[in-house]
């Protein structure tokens, strides 16, 4: 059983985002994992202010008190995290990237007993990423590899796989695409 956190960056309440969210839970949920899935367009989440102040409070790290108090718990205790979002401009969403800047306060502060947070919260994890979009070629997608590959290498984490979609610019063109959403939901049922 593996604990998976997705961080879904769509604007979008039910679009393609979501449509491939909701089928890659279901694979994950049936295959036994616990997942949470934060919807970051329904959150009260602010961007970062750049204070480099953070780290104080182990629980709550960011200066700022708002809804990310709830992805910091889900982040720390996750084997795996998703990045979904709609490609916009070559790359995630604002959604997704205000909340992948503001986990920069995990790397603050220290534990009680003085451990450097980042030791405690930046245990390898696993990464995937689940992604429409509307043009179907490799260069609409190159900026946004090149980033995720720079994240995990960075990070030192693993990739645990990628779906990239082209050919949905309609929120509702997830419907005319059933081998996307069927590849959405064996992507979650690989999940062990
Ligand atoms: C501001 C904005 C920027 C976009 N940039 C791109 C892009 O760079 N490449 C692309 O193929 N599609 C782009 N799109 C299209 C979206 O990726 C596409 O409509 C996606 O399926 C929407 O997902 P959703 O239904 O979850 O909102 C963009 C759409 C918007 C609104």
């Amino acid at each position: 059983m593996k604990k998976v956190l997705v961080l879904n960056g769509s604007p979008t309440p039910k679009g393609n985002t979501v449509a491939l969210i909701e089928a890659f839970v279901k694979g994950a949920a049936e295959a036994g994992n616990l997942v949470n899935r934060c919807d970051i367009r329904s959150m009260n989440i602010h961007p970062c202010v750049g204070c480099l102040g953070g780290g104080k409070d182990f629980d709550s790290p960011c200066c700022q008190k708002d809804d990310m108090d709830i992805i910091y718990r889900y982040f720390r205790e996750a084997d795996i995290i998703v990045f979904a979002s709609p490609l916009y401009w070559w790359t995630f969403t604002a959604q997704l990237k205000t909340v992948i800047d503001r986990l920069f306060a995990v790397m603050e502060g220290t534990t009680d007993d003085g451990t450097p947070a980042y030791q405690v919260n930046l245990t390898p994890k696993k990464l995937m990423m689940i992604v429409p979009a509307e043009e179907d070629h490799d260069a609409n997608f190159q900026l946004l590899h090149q980033y995720y590959e720079g994240y995990i290498q960075r990070m030192g984490w693993e990739d645990a796989g990628r779906l990239v979609v082209g050919g949905m610019l309609g929120h509702k063109e997830h419907q005319g695409k059933p081998e996307a959403i069927e590849a959405a939901y064996i992507m979650g049922r690989g999940i062990k």
